[in-house]
């Protein structure tokens, strides 16, 4: 049973599809005109339409400070400032907040969430999961409860309900008690359905009550709220998708339902207090083994786009248990034909996963539902806009993996802010119809959304994929979006949308590979300048090593427009690096790589968290989370970025003009905590007064060489002494009660 370091690394090197790359179109970039917009965060809660003057910016990128008017919350943003002291990087392992607040944890991975379940063991011998909260803490939201405790109150600080994303059942196998049997690719035994059973319910969501004690939370674990979505709860298949032909499985001939929500990363929530998770890495999971010819060219087509090939068994090999048992709660991990129809097989079941699925956390009844209009891919999370009534409802929504896409779906229905407490029935009204677009970015700072369906010509005209129907064209959205001509980007992870001046910001983690990264097989654009070679202790990366954060304004301040203007907020980099790679101004205080969260805080309006899942940086500062206070668009200016040695542009060096925000003082972004060692730091939310925020600190030690040798572990983070490692929801507040960060 024993394992060794090249053992995980395969798994790992296997399992982590986000570094896979199926993006082979040519799309690249074009021109056009520019704008901005500002809604308040009351207009996204009430529903309310308090929006400030726009300013017209007119033509071309002369974006400077002096030609953008001031509005009032514009105002409120430039009073603010941090008043932390900054974190400094460190390696430790253990969780760093700065002097004056104080971080505890609420509810790490197996803790119950129901009075009569025994403490977690972390053993590895509980096999409950689906009683206590998941792993892999990813987003998550916090829910005001009314007075009633029955319902949303958006300003409730007394009681409310935590969603939490559970992303993935850690891979080193700690929820076992000696690993796992086999994870195993071809030509392993089978794994005994206890392991799979419990890895299948550490995925998903937990839906948890806390209640306020003193200035803190604790879990109430005798609420009726308190619950778990897994990787085998029934969901309902709805929107444009629903009863597609190419939906139907043995567990749902007419298309209308699947099993299970897995991969569950980032996240939203909806102006009428429902939950979004969203389904990332979830092609990874499934099992295919037949030859391509057994399918149609479609079929193979769209598995290759999205990374199923066709000798995979899946990152677990759930579709494999015991000899003995074949029943549909296995086999539906297998995605090959096998049966003589779609109805007696599971051939289509990867297109039932890859979606945003809708949660009501305040009815534990209410079967999740998959929005199939938003589109499938590597959904990392979907953001709205601010509701404004009258007009149609904005979510923004990146693919995460290697030169994806950016997209947004603008719903058909105009937002009737009576609907705020309809719970499911507004996500039916609003989620089920509308129109997906994706992201072009233009070389010239302006950019448009460029409508993902069969009235478009370049789809419906698209020589490499016959769309069938708009079904089809929403269940393969990133060929659609490779047709329509969409930007390839460095990893879009996090979005959000600015409660100041409507602006938004989307995280582009980094993109670095020799067989697809960018400059080494991707072309540098505007939007994604950088090639550049990292020197981590020896170990040399190179590529965009170290993300950037991109923002943009829609034309005429409104989140329906086709056009915008962007620029890169920031750049991600060590504060030593050149200057050509620090193209933000970095300092020890500051410096950061790899940025995947980011959060637009609503109690302190113009406040933006930043938090980090890196490997580049790591030999000097574990993942970190940042405070920042943002400007706006065209704060800074057009910058042109000299790389070096360039693969792509036959290792001469390459300039790209670009356009780049003001640079980052740590009067303006700071580090506020850093994390155990080898944890990513995602998922934040806060109580409404901005008196408490709460942190996911997702599996410290997944470095890691044994799950159950405590001296091969690389982190004991939170319990300490040699216990596992385990995933975890901290809470941090100040010591003197204030609100945090300012
Ligand atoms: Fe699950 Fe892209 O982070
Ligand atoms: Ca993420
Ligand atoms: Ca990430
Ligand atoms: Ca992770």
């Amino acid at each position: 049973m024993a394992k060794n370091n090249s053992f995980f690394s395969s798994i790992k090197n296997a399992i982590h599809s986000e570094d896979a790359v199926y993006n082979t179109s040519n799309n690249d970039s074009f021109d056009q005109v520019l704008e901005r917009a500002r809604v308040s965060r009351r207009g996204f809660l009430k529903g309310g339409s308090s929006l400030a003057a726009a300013s017209v910016l007119g033509m071309g990128l002369a974006l400077g400070t002096d030609s953008l008017k001031k509005g009032g919350s514009q105002a409120v943003a430039s009073t603010r400032s941090l008043s932390f002291s900054p974190v400094a990087k460190n390696i430790a392992d253990t969780l760093t907040v700065p002097p004056g607040y104080t971080a505890q944890v609420l509810l790490a991975t197996g803790d119950p969430l129901k009075a009569n379940v025994t403490p977690y063991k972390n053993d590895g011998t509980d096999n409950d999961f689906d009683v206590r909260a998941g792993d892999h803490h990813d987003a998550m939201h916090y829910f005001g409860l009314n007075r009633a405790g029955n319902g949303w109150d958006p300003n409730g600080t007394d009681r409310a309900l935590l969603a939490i994303n559970h992303e993935v059942c850690e891979d080193v196998g700690f929820v076992h008690p000696n690993g796992p049997t086999d994870y195993g690719p071809e030509n392993t035994n089978a794994r005994p359905t206890v392991e799979i059973d419990k890895e299948v319910a550490a995925h998903g969501v937990t839906i948890v009550e806390i209640v306020k004690q003193g200035n803190t939370y604790e879990i109430n674990r005798n609420s009726r709220f308190n619950t778990r979505v897994t990787a085998a709860t029934r969901c309902q298949i709805t929107g444009p998708a629903r009863r597609s032909a190419m939906m139907v499985t043995a567990f749902s001939p007419s298309g209308e339902q699947t099993r299970g929500t897995l991969n569950n990363c980032a996240n939203g929530y909806t102006p009428w207090g429902t939950y979004l998770t969203c389904e990332e890495n979830w092609a990874g999971y499934f099992h295919r083994r037949e030859e391509d010819s057994a399918r149609t060219a479609n079929e193979v087509a769209s598995f290759k786009r999205y990374g199923i090939g066709n000798a995979t068994s899946g990152r677990y090999n759930w579709s494999r248990p015991g000899a003995n048992d074949r029943t549909d709660m296995y086999r539906r991990w297998d995605t090959s034909k096998t049966g003589a129809r779609p109805q007696q097989d599971f051939r289509n079941v990867a297109n039932t996963f890859g979606w945003v699925v809708e949660i009501d956390p305040f009815n534990p009844n209410a079967m999740p539902q998959k929005r199939t209009a938003i589109g499938r891919f590597a959904h990392e999370g979907c953001w709205a806009a601010p509701a404004v009534a009258g007009q149609s409802l904005t979510f923004y929504s990146g693919d995460d993996a290697r030169n994806e896409y950016i997209f947004k779906f603008v719903s058909a229905a105009k937002w009737d802010p009576r609907d705020a407490n309809r719970g499911m029935a507004a996500g039916d009204k609003y989620l089920n119809e509308g129109t997906l677009y994706a992201a072009k970015f233009n070389d010239d700072g302006s950019g448009e959304w460029l409508p993902l369906t069969l009235s478009n010509p370049a789809i419906a005209n698209y020589a490499d994929y016959d769309f069938a129907d708009e079904a089809d064209v929403l269940i393969n959205a990133r060929i659609a979006a490779d047709a329509a001509g969409a930007t390839k980007m460095d990893r879009p992870e996090w979005g959000g949308v600015s409660p100041v001046n409507g602006e938004v910001y989307f995280t582009l983690t980094n993109n670095v590979s020799s067989s697809s990264g960018r400059g080494v097989r991707t072309a540098l654009d505007a939007a994604n300048p950088r090639y550049f070679a990292d020197d981590k202790d020896g170990k040399v990366s190179s590529g965009n090593v170290n993300g950037h954060i991109i923002r943009w304004r829609e034309a005429g301040d409104n989140h329906t427009a086709t056009r915008f203007t962007w620029d890169v907020y920031l750049f991600g980099a060590r504060s030593t690096a050149d200057a050509n790679v620090n193209l933000s101004g970095l300092t020890e205080e500051n410096a950061f790589s790899s940025p995947d969260g980011l959060w637009f805080s609503e109690a302190v309006p113009g406040l933006l968290w930043l938090q980090t899942d890196d490997g580049y940086m790591t030999n000097t500062s574990n993942c970190m989370m940042l405070a920042a206070l943002p400007g706006r668009v065209g704060d800074g200016g057009p910058k042109t970025v000299l790389n070096k040695s360039v693969p792509i542009n036959n290792n001469a060096d390459q300039a790209v003009q670009t356009y780049v925000g003001q640079e980052a003082s740590p009067t303006v972004l700071r580090r506020f905590l850093v994390g155990p060692r080898d944890c990513e730091i995602t998922g934040i939310t806060e109580s409404p007064d901005g008196k408490a925020i709460f942190v996911n600190i997702q599996h410290p030690g997944e470095n890691s060489t044994s799950a159950y040798d405590p001296t091969q572990f690389t982190s004991h983070w939170p319990d300490g002494g040699n216990a596992r490692p385990r995933s975890a929801t901290v809470i941090i507040t100040r010591n003197d009660g204030g609100t945090i960060a300012v």
